[in-house]
């Protein structure tokens, strides 16, 4: 499975081309210059060679008006590449809305993952083609990178935090999937398989591995075996904390007048360490569940808290993602 073009990995995700043409672009510019160059010093050495043992070159002056140009020309050809790459950067980083939401916990040697309807999966992940997939990453021990060369997307995961990574797989089959940043003794081990199916194949598959509970059915059941429910009742009892429904992705007023957006990582901060961050009008009063709540378990509690938008309700089973075709 090798493009035409050698030496390029296959291309399947809508940023493969993208990232490819901006490459394409750097190798290009830096091939002109190493041409240019090794001419031009080919060309001088020859030309102004010694001819004499007592020549003496004529003094040279310097120009401001060649150094003026060395000098814009080489900026401005720096910026493109600044500016195509900031571009391709952000569009990369910056996940969309729509898109279906993939857990995924890296630990020495093996890549976890979780699809939001529950299905679990151990270095493997079936996506399908044509729509947007989001993995939410973290690690349980050292820092590993998610790293999928045929999309061209790649990101470190860091232990402590969570790092987003999106892409759209356009292509269906088998692409490889590994660890890219050394993590110990099994790291070229840390491989696996991004699966890209049909939509109808994909629904298939989803339907055909139920029988798990979703991230979020399992955050309810520890957040009530945790005891969180008596101070962040779901609607607004218990009262000695903030209301967890409908907060994910609002802004949170902070004791002390800054405030901070409520997402992942500001979620497990509170969870570890409640006092961080204390939203105003609450006290100091919540204790720390370092040590009690496993990488798994924070990120079911996170799809718990997102799932609270208000409603009674969580379904079992999220929605088949397939509304969009
Ligand atoms: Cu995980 Cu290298």
């Amino acid at each position: 499975m090798q493009s035409y073009i050698p030496l390029v990995p296959e291309r399947a995700s809508s940023f493969a081309w993208k990232v490819d043409a901006l490459y394409f672009y750097l190798s290009g510019v830096t091939l002109f210059f190493t041409l240019l160059i090794s001419a031009t010093l080919i060309f001088f050495v020859i030309r102004y060679r010694r001819r004499s043992p007592y020549e003496i070159p004529r003094p040279v002056a310097g120009s401001h008006k060649l150094e003026t140009i060395w000098t814009i020309i080489p900026f401005l050809i720096a910026m493109t590449m600044f500016a195509w790459g900031a571009t391709v950067y952000f569009e990369q980083y910056k996940p969309p809305e729509n898109a279906i939401e993939v857990y995924v916990v890296g630990k020495q040697w093996m890549w976890k993952l979780q699809h939001a309807t529950g299905q679990r999966e151990i270095n493997e992940l079936h996506v399908p083609v044509g729509r947007k997939v989001k993995l939410i990453m973290t690690t349980e021990d050292v820092i590993h990178d998610f790293f999928v060369p045929a999309f061209r997307t790649k990101a470190d995961v860091v232990p402590g935090r969570y790092q987003t990574l999106w892409f759209e797989p356009t292509k269906p089959g088998r692409y490889h999937l590994f660890c890219a940043e050394y993590c110990g003794m099994n790291h070229s081990g840390m491989t696996g398989s991004l699966i890209v199916m049909e939509p109808r194949e994909f629904d298939d598959w989803l339907s055909g591995n139920t029988g798990n509970t979703t991230p979020a059915v399992a955050g309810q059941q520890l957040y009530q075996t945790l005891g969180c429910a008596s101070c962040h009742g779901a609607s607004g009892e218990g009262g000695r904390g903030p209301t967890l429904t409908g907060i994910f992705g609002t802004d949170a007023q902070l004791q002390g007048g800054q405030s901070v957006r409520i997402d992942e990582g500001y979620i497990r901060e509170s969870i570890l360490n409640p006092q961080a961050k204390l939203v105003v009008g609450f006290g100091p009063i919540m204790p720390t569940f370092q040590g009690q709540v496993s990488e798994d378990q924070m990120v079911q509690l996170i799809a718990y808290i997102k799932s609270l938008h208000g409603e009674s309700q969580i379904p079992a089973r999220a929605p088949s993602p397939s509304p969009a075709r």
